[in-house]
C-alpha cells in the first residue's frame, strides 16, 4: 500500500521489522489464557468499550481476539465476531458468536462484508500489526457509516513481536502512530485520544508492592465518515472528583494546614529550579506528590482528550503569596529531586 509522502520517510521499510519474524501463528500456537492487564486497568477498558458503544445492539468485531474481548455484560449485541490466530482462546471467548483464525500480517484482507459491524475493537494488539494501514482501512470498509474503530492499548508487549517503529517510540508518542493509521485509512473523522494513567494499583496485583501504579489505558478512536455519531466524553469515566464543598474548605484552611485540597495529603516543600524560564517568584512552593491524587489522575485524562498526550498537572502553593498554581508534569518521578522537605 501506498503510504503518503508525509509519511512515507517515517514509514520506510524498516519500520515494521521484528526481532522474531517467524510465522505468528507458531508463536500464538500455545493459549495464553491470562490477562494481559491489571484488574483496574481492565476494567477501564471495559468502561470505556460500554461507554462509546452507543449503537443499539452493536454489531462488533474484535479484532486480534483472544478469550476475553473486555465487552461489559450490560452491553447487549446482535453480533460479536473475533479474529485472531488462537483456536483454543478464541474458543474460551465467552462473548463470540463467530470465531476466524486469520493471520493479519499474511493477508490484512478483512474476511467480511462491506458496512458489517458498528464497532470494530483492537485491544493492546496494534504493536504487532506489520501491515496497520492496510488493516486499518480494512476497518474502515467493514464499518458501517458513523461506525467506531476503537483501538486500545498500555505499555506492555511481547517485545519480540511489536514492529520495529512502536518499540522504538516512546510511550508518550505512541498515539501519533495511531493517528497516522487512521489518516491514512481516508475513511474516519478526527480520531480523538483517551488516557487513564495513575490508578492506584489493586492490592492482590503481583507488582502492588511495587509502588507501581495501574498500567496505563491509552484509547485512540474515531467514527467511520458518512454519517453522524456522537459518543459520550470518555471523561465521565474518571474517578470522581471530591466534592467541591470539600475542595473550597480545604483550601480555606491550606495556609495553616498545608494540605492538598484535592486530596487532603500533606504538601511537600519543593525547591523551585532557578533557570532563565522559571516564572515562579518564589525560591520555594509547596507541591502535592500524592501520585493517586484526583487532581493529577484527572489531568491526564484531561489533557489527552485535548491533544496532550501524557501529560498532567501537580498542584503547587505559593505560602508567602497564598497562591494556588498547577505544575505541569509528564511523568510521576519528575519534580521529585526538588523535593527538600519529607514530612
Ligand atoms: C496481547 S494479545 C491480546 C488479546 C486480546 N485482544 C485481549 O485484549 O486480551 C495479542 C493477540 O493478537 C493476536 N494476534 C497476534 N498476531 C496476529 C496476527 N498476525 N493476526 C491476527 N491476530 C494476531 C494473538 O492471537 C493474540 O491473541
Amino acid at each position: 500500500m501506498r503510504i503518503s509522502d508525509r509519511l512515507g520517510w517515517l514509514y520506510h521499510e524498516k519500520a515494521f521489522a521484528r526481532e522474531d519474524e517467524g510465522a505468528d501463528p507458531s508463536f500464538y500456537a500455545s493459549p495464553r489464557l491470562v490477562s494481559h492487564l491489571d484488574a483496574v486497568a481492565l476494567a477501564t477498558v471495559e468502561s470505556l468499550i460500554g461507554a462509546l458503544a452507543v449503537e443499539p445492539r452493536p454489531a462488533i468485531l474484535d479484532l486480534m481476539a483472544s478469550w476475553d474481548s473486555h465487552l461489559p455484560a450490560r452491553l447487549e449485541t446482535s453480533r460479536v465476531v473475533g479474529l485472531g490466530l488462537n483456536p483454543v482462546e478464541l474458543e474460551q471467548n465467552p462473548r463470540l458468536d463467530e470465531r476466524v483464525l486469520h493471520d493479519l500480517n499474511v493477508d490484512p484482507t478483512l474476511p467480511f462484508a462491506d458496512a458489517s459491524f458498528d464497532l470494530v475493537l483492537n485491544t493492546v494488539s496494534v504493536d504487532y500489526l506489520t501491515r496497520p494501514f492496510e488493516v486499518f482501512r480494512e476497518a474502515g470498509r467493514v464499518l458501517r457509516p458513523g461506525g467506531l474503530l476503537l483501538v486500545i492499548f498500555s505499555n506492555r508487549l511481547f517485545p519480540e513481536k511489536a514492529v520495529r517503529i512502536w518499540r522504538e517510540t516512546p510511550e508518550s508518542q505512541r498515539v501519533h502512530l495511531v493517528e497516522d493509521f487512521f489518516a491514512e485509512a481516508g475513511c474516519f473523522e478526527r480520531p480523538r485520544c483517551f488516557l487513564s494513567r495513575g490508578q492506584p494499583r489493586p492490592a492482590q496485583d503481583r507488582y502492588a508492592g511495587l509502588g507501581l501504579p495501574s498500567d496505563p489505558v491509552w484509547a485512540v478512536y474515531a467514527n467511520r465518515l458518512g454519517a453522524a455519531r456522537v459518543r459520550p466524553d470518555p471523561e465521565a469515566l474518571l474517578p470522581p472528583a471530591e466534592e467541591p464543598a470539600l475542595v473550597e474548605a480545604r483550601r480555606a484552611r491550606l495556609p495553616e494546614t498545608l494540605c492538598c485540597p484535592h486530596c487532603g495529603e500533606r504538601l511537600l516543600k519543593w525547591a523551585v529550579p532557578q533557570t532563565p524560564f522559571t516564572e515562579w517568584d518564589a525560591e520555594h512552593l509547596y507541591l502535592c506528590f500524592n501520585d493517586l491524587c484526583p487532581y493529577l489522575v484527572r489531568g491526564f485524562t484531561v489533557m489527552a482528550a485535548q491533544g496532550n498526550a501524557s501529560f498532567s498537572y501537580r498542584l503547587g502553593y505559593d505560602r508567602e503569596r497564598d497562591r494556588v498554581s498547577a505544575i505541569p508534569v509528564y511523568s510521576l518521578r519528575q519534580l521529585r529531586d526538588g523535593i527538600v522537605e519529607e514530612h
